[in-house]
Formats: structure tokens, C-alpha cells, sequence
């Protein structure tokens, strides 16, 4: 049956039940067949171009048989960052109203750019922000909006922070040698020069050195740079380090300095009281980012920026348009195209907002604690094993190690070798995926742990088998 006549794009109330019931399915299957999937699938671009390449089809296609192959040839090939057993990088793990959330925005075909063209979504953002300035500790002033990730949020930030200081001539931007290349690409994008992106040494547990802080200060100023911001962690990609928050709020304060905290990683464990704690001096800085498709389980993309006083995004990113002159509504009903660089928003909001409702925050705090305790969790098992070293303190869901015997006497050289070695074979023979980081050079596995389904059993697995194949590539020495 021919869904749709030519030129004609539209489909029929029953196609359109048809494909989203079996789209639903599809998803459905997927999530609750995770535990026993594989934690990754790639394919070479060889392989790929020859199923999905070519022209644009001139003809129609059944909608079912299109939606099966997206599913069959297209999605698959991906990592299951949501897979319990996949540690790498930064996980996420959605919940179900998220992704549904997702679905009826697209739906509903919102725009969440001014208050005239979505005032439902614009006022869940006003609730969703304002929930994370509670979260943070910020005051009424405060602020923000929600952006693509943690990415977006560091561009808006410095963009704020530099014309916050009056768009100076020789901007110099801080932040630990532990920082995300996402902050130094912002500061590039905010019209920082390269040379002036000034990487502060951090201590042997990964958190900025603030005597090398201040001498780096001191030596631009004095050189005629102008300090725009410095950016903390909390916690870093690497180790989940968290910088000295209150002593980098002491000092900008001090300097007159914008002070930024990266939390996109670690920011949401504020709903916790073992996280408020972890970040307490947080509330100090002028602007967060943080990122609720990490550990706040919500679809990319949602990331957030907040900042102390509001009036400076505003300030940074409101330019009007003649063809937007209707959407000014007035006081109070802020248009969030005006603090940020996104005028066509996507609905955000919606999905923190839908999930938290069907949950409740008991269980989202405990879903964040989770993370935490298995963390801590797969601390002890590592430093109680004769075979494993603890290469970082351990922070937030971040654990560094490496396949290292004790009083092995093994050089960095070697070890570096024998965990690439346990890294490849886990990749290709276990249920688990998890990837490396260097620490001050040093060669170090590193599992993040924040899925809200995984359990100390995935974990104990995951490490039970880098102990396994690193007992095997040590006895092949
Ligand atoms: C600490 C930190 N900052 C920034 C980013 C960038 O965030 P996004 O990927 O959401 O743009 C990440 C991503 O993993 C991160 O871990």
C-alpha cells in the first residue's frame, strides 16, 4: 500500500501509529536486551558506504522497510554508552520518559527559542534552571539556560566572562593541565590566542597547583594580558579530580577574575549530600556547566550553563532582530535565544523535567549516589588486589589503574605494553568496554562508572577479567 502520494509528505494516522509502535518495539527490545549485548559494534566506512551510500532515492519506499534498515544497518554501529558494563569515556544512561520526551518535542514540533513561540517549554526551563540553582546554591540572581552540552555551556561561559571584563585586547584564559579540550576550544571561539590558554600544573592528585596559578597570573599581567576567567574542574574527564574550588573562588575574587567551573562531567552529584560536600565552593563561581546527559540520565543533548547573575548572559548574547520584534513579551518572560548563541532550541527542558516527575528525586539521588559507592566500591577491590595499581586518587565515578604486580620492578615502558594489551583484549573479548587515559604521561586504564543500571556485579566482572587477561599477558612475558 502506497503510505503517501507523490509530493505529499505527509503519512497516514495509521502508517504513523504503525512505524512509532514499531520504533517503540524496536527500542523497547534494545534497552531491555542490553545486559546481554555486546558493549560496542563498529564497522569500517568500506563496509558502511556500500549499504547506506548513493544518491537520494527518486522514488518512495515503505516507511517500515526504511525504519528496519536504520535499525538494522545504521544504529547498531555505535558503542552502547548506555550498555551497564560500558565504563568508557563518559557514559550516559537515559531513562525511558527522557527519550520519550525527546519524541513528543520533536513531535510537537517545539521551538524553544522565545517565550511567544513556546511559553510551555520556556517556563519548564525557568523550573529545570531553577531546580539546578537550587542544586548549586546560587542565589535568586542567578541563572541560565540549557544548551547542547557541556561544550556549548564552556563557549557561552567565556563569551559571558569576556564581555562581563569588557571584551579587553589581550585576553588570558586559566585552567588545569587535568582540563577538558572543550574549554580550550571555547576559549579559542571567545577570541583567546592559543599562546594565552595557560595550562596550570596540577599536584600528584590532579587538582590545579594554586601557586602556579598565581605566579601565572601575575607574569601576564605584568606582561599587559588581561585575565578573563579561570576555569576549574569538577571533576576532570581523566581522573574525576576536583579542583580547590573555594581557594579558586578566594583568589578570583581577589583578582577580579571570572571564575568558571567545568562540571559537565561531575556536576550533578550536587543532588547528593556526598556530592554537595565533594563540591562544596561551587556556589562561588560565576558560571557552572553541567551536563544532565551525563550523570543526570537524559538523551544528549542536554547540557546546562548556569551563571551567578543572569544579566550577564543576557547582556553577552540579547541582540535583536527587526523580524523578531513580536516576540518581546516583557518583563519576566525571558526569550532564552537571548542568552545563549542557539536561536532554534530544541525542547531540553521537557526531558529533565519528565523523567524527575515520573521518578521523583529519591530515586534520582540514589541512581546518582550508585555511582558513587561502586566507584568506591571498585577502589578497595583494586587496591586490594596483588595484581592491580591505583594510579589516581579516586573522585567521583572515576577509577584509574593499571595491570601492575607489586614489586614487579617493571618499567613504564613495559607496562604501558602489557595494559594496552588487557585494553585490546577486553575490547574485543568481553562483555565490557572501558578505555585508557595518560596521567602525567603515565599509561593508565580508567573506568567511569555512572549508569543508573549498573550493579557492583558488572563492575566485579569487568575487574575480575582485567585481572584475568593481565595474569595471561604477564605469564606471556
Ligand atoms: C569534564 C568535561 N568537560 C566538557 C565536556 C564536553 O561536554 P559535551 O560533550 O557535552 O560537549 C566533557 C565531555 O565528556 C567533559 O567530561
Amino acid at each position: 500500500m502506497q503510505e503517501s502520494e507523490q509530493g505529499d509528505l505527509r503519512m497516514t494516522p495509521q502508517a504513523m501509529r504503525r512505524l512509532a509502535a514499531r520504533a517503540a518495539e524496536i527500542l523497547v527490545d534494545r534497552i531491555n536486551g542490553l545486559q546481554e549485548a555486546k558493549t560496542w559494534d563498529g564497522e569500517f566506512r568500506d563496509g558502511l558506504e556500500e549499504q547506506l551510500g548513493g544518491s537520494p532515492p527518486e522514488g518512495a519506499r515503505p516507511a517500515e522497510e526504511v525504519l528496519e534498515q536504520a535499525a538494522r544497518e545504521v544504529l547498531p554501529f555505535a558503542a552502547r554508552l548506555d550498555h551497564p558494563r560500558f565504563f568508557g569515556f563518559v557514559p550516559s544512561s537515559p531513562t525511558w520518559p527522557g527519550v520519550l520526551a525527546d519524541f513528543l518535542s520533536a513531535g510537537f514540533n517545539i521551538n524553544s527559542c522565545t517565550w511567544l513561540v513556546s511559553s510551555g517549554t520556556s517556563q519548564l526551563e525557568l523550573v529545570v534552571v531553577d531546580w539546578m540553582r537550587g542544586w548549586i546554591g546560587y542565589p535568586e540572581t542567578a541563572g541560565g539556560l540549557l544548551t547542547s552540552g557541556g561544550s556549548a555551556a564552556s563557549v557561552e561561559a567565556l563569551v559571558a566572562a569576556r564581555e562581563a571584563a569588557g571584551h579587553p585586547d589581550l585576553p588570558a584564559v586559566y585552567m588545569s593541565d587535568q582540563s577538558h579540550s572543550a574549554l580550550k576550544r571555547a576559549a579559542v571561539i571567545a577570541g583567546v590566542r592559543r599562546e594565552n590558554i595557560r595550562l596550570v600544573r596540577s599536584g600528584d592528585d590532579f587538582r590545579m597547583d594554586m601557586a602556579e596559578l598565581s605566579r601565572l597570573v601575575a607574569e601576564d599581567r605584568a606582561k599587559g594580558l588581561r585575565p578573563l576567567a579561570v576555569c576549574a574542574n569538577a571533576g576532570s574527564a581523566s581522573t574525576g579530580s576536583i579542583d580547590p574550588l573555594g581557594a579558586m573562588a578566594d583568589f578570583c575574587e581577589r583578582e577580579g577574575v571570572w571564575l568558571h567551573v567545568d562540571a559537565a562531567y561531575g556536576g550533578f552529584v550536587l543532588v547528593t549530600d556526598d556530592g554537595k560536600e565533594l563540591l562544596d565552593g561551587i556556589e562561588r563561581a560565576d558560571s557552572v556547566g553541567m551536563d544532565a546527559h551525563k550523570w543526570f540520565f537524559q538523551p544528549y543533548e542536554a547540557g546546562a550553563l548556569m551563571v551567578k547573575n543572569v544579566q550577564h548572559l543576557e547582556k553577552a548574547f540579547a541582540i535583536g532582530h527587526d523580524v523578531l520584534q513580536d516576540t518581546v513579551w516583557g518583563a519576566n518572560h525571558p526569550n532564552f535565544a537571548d542568552r545563549g548563541q542557539q536561536l532554534s532550541r530544541t525542547a531540553r527542558a521537557l526531558k529533565i523535567w519528565m523523567s524527575v516527575q515520573t521518578f521523583g528525586m529519591v530515586s534520582f539521588r540514589a541512581a546518582v549516589q550508585n555511582g558513587l559507592d561502586l566507584a568506591h566500591r571498585a577502589k578497595e577491590y583494586v587496591e586490594s588486589c596483588p595484581v592491580l595499581e591505583l594510579m589516581a586518587p579516586v573522585s567521583l565515578g572515576v577509577v584509574c589503574f593499571r595491570v601492575n604486580p607489586a614489586a614487579g620492578g617493571r618499567d613504564e615502558e613495559t607496562l604501558e605494553e602489557i595494559n594496552r594489551k588487557v585494553l585490546v583484549r577486553v575490547f574485543w573479548d568481553e562483555l565490557a568496554f572501558f578505555s585508557s587515559t595518560s596521567l602525567k604521561g603515565a599509561f593508565s586504564l580508567r573506568i567511569c562508572i555512572l549508569n543508573h543500571t549498573t550493579t557492583w556485579e558488572d563492575v566485579r566482572k569487568t575487574l575480575d577479567a582485567v585481572v584475568r587477561l593481565g595474569q595471561d599477558v604477564l605469564a606471556e612475558e
